[in-house]
């Protein structure tokens, strides 16, 4: 059977640490979409791994795919396999023969275009890691995939046609100077090794073939979400978004896996107790806010809130996995949750973040938003319109802070009632069970209600 992990929120939910917790029943974990703007965190024994493209399998052994829908820059995944080695992991990645290639001159447009952007504050606020440019390439008809790195002559062919095109973009459009990342020969030269070095470790396959064997086999596949639902192409909130479908329709065609398999497994959404966001866009519920990713924030000055949003960074350790950037802080927002349950089909949710939250009187969540004065319970389509939401706050108990390695030792039970009345109205909302609890970063940390492999 199949297990999708989908990301409810902005990402940074705890995704990776989700699929370490349960990866112990799975023999091979699949990463659908997105690239290296992704950064999953598992914590085991102590020791902390930070993961942009291998798959979180790849902590317990198992076998990790980066399928089709994802973008993969090759420097960056070889550079995190080595590093991974030196730490005394052994990663066996395969790689789609479908998927998209970053290249160096994807990086450079990202930049550009942010920079073109922020002088009207439209910028996205990206990782920078080139993944926009790269889905356009994918969607023009005109980008490298990874079977064209095995095959020098595609290589030369496809290069000499992209690259003085890229050129002439940031050149004459942008009016930015062009360097090394542009050069077809070195380009070329560096991304022929790299086809090498796929083929010599065997890497490159057909993601959909590969899956269905393992499955045929009677595996237990794992489906990796990058990012989160309110930042999909799709059902995010365009255009502050991310060019893939981090929704669990991308675990179909972002593997060459079938619709029905993958609705005919579990489908569990990662929820982090509050919100966090990395970048720009609206967030109703926000509690402080981050200069230069705020909208508005630097006419704004300090909100009544902003104590407490600094307190939820800090205890959360909320800076970006990949660019370090501080995360905004906002209540849990529960037309979001009802958005992103629709989009997905939660079979079942894992809520984290929980000792995050203790130690505070109250813990409020936005329950409805009141737009236009009207009542409504789920996002409303537009970004423009979202950011009239004013969120109707209901306000909950607060829970005190435990010995919480004591409490994931005994179970769902032992965690203090007010969390317990919290997480049952977040499952009672999106009509799904909770099947994990986090306490805390480390794989021990977690209350496991259920495992959706065993
Ligand atoms: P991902 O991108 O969804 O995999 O999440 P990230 O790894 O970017 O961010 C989640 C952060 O929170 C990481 O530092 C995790 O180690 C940490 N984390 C995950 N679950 C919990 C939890 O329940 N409590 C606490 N305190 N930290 C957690
Ligand atoms: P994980 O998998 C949080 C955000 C960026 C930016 C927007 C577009 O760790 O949850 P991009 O570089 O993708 O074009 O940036 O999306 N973003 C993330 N935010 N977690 C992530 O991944 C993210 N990946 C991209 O901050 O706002
Ligand atoms: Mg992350």
């Amino acid at each position: 059977m199949t297990v999708t992990i989908v990301g409810s929120q902005l990402g940074d939910e705890g995704k990776g640490g989700v699929v370490d917790l349960w990866g112990d029943a799975a023999d091979v974990v699949a990463r659908y979409q997105g690239g290296d703007n992704a950064g999953h965190t598992v914590v085991e024994d102590g020791t902390e791994y930070k993961l942009s493209l291998v798959p979180s399998g790849a902590v317990r052994g198992k076998v990790g795919v980066l399928g089709n829908g994802c973008v993969v820059n090759p420097s960056t995944l070889f550079e995190e396999i080595d590093d991974l080695r030196e730490r005394g992991l052994d990663p066996d990645v395969r790689v789609a023969k479908r998927a998209h290639v970053i290249l160096p001159y994807h990086r450079v447009l990202d930049g550009i275009e942010e920079e073109a952007k922020s002088e009207s504050d439209q910028e996205v606020g990206t990782t920078g890691r080139g993944i926009g440019p790269t889905y356009e390439d994918k969607a023009g008809r005109r980008g490298l995939r990874i079977a064209d790195l095995l095959d020098p002559e595609v290589l030369r062919e496809k290069l000499e046609y992209v690259v003085p095109q890229k050129q002439r973009l940031a050149e004459e459009v942008f009016g930015v100077e062009t360097g090394e990342e542009f050069d077809i020969a070195s380009l070329y030269e560096e991304y022929r090794r790299y086809g090498e070095r796929l083929a010599e470790n065997d890497m490159a396959v057909d993601a959909g073939e590969f899956l269905a064997n393992r499955l045929d086999d009677g595996d237990e596949v794992m489906f990796e979400g990058a990012q989160g639902t309110l930042i999909d192409i799709d059902h995010g909130n365009y255009p502050y978004v991310t060019s893939s479908n981090p929704t669990a329709g991308g675990a179909s065609t972002g593997t060459g896996l079938s619709p029905g398999i993958v609705g005919g497994g579990e489908v569990v959404g990662i929820v982090k107790g509050y919100l966090t966001r990395v970048g720009s866009g609206p967030l109703p519920t926000e509690l402080g806010g981050v200069v230069g990713d705020t909208p508005g924030y630097d006419e704004q000055g300090e909100g009544d809130n902003e104590e407490l949003a600094t307190y939820i960074r800090e205890e959360g350790g909320e800076y970006g996995t990949v660019t370090g950037r501080p995360r905004r802080v906002g209540w849990l927002d529960m037309p979001m949750l009802r958005h992103s349950a629709r989009a997905n089909g939660f079979t079942g949710l894992a809520v984290n973040h929980i000792d995050v939250l203790a130690g505070l009187d109250e813990v409020k969540v936005g329950h409805s938003y009141d737009l236009n004065g009207e009542e409504v319970f789920t996002m409303p389509a537009t970004t423009e319109r979202w950011h009239d939401c004013e969120p109707n706050f209901k306000t909950f108990e607060g829970w005190d802070d435990v010995d919480w390695a004591e409490v994931a030792d005994e179970g769902y039970d032992a965690i203090p009632e007010n969390a317990r009345a919290y997480l049952e109205y977040i499952s009672d909302e999106l009509d799904a069970d909770i099947y994990a609890v986090g306490l805390g970063p480390g794989r021990e940390e977690t209350v496991v209600v259920e495992n959706p492999l065993e």
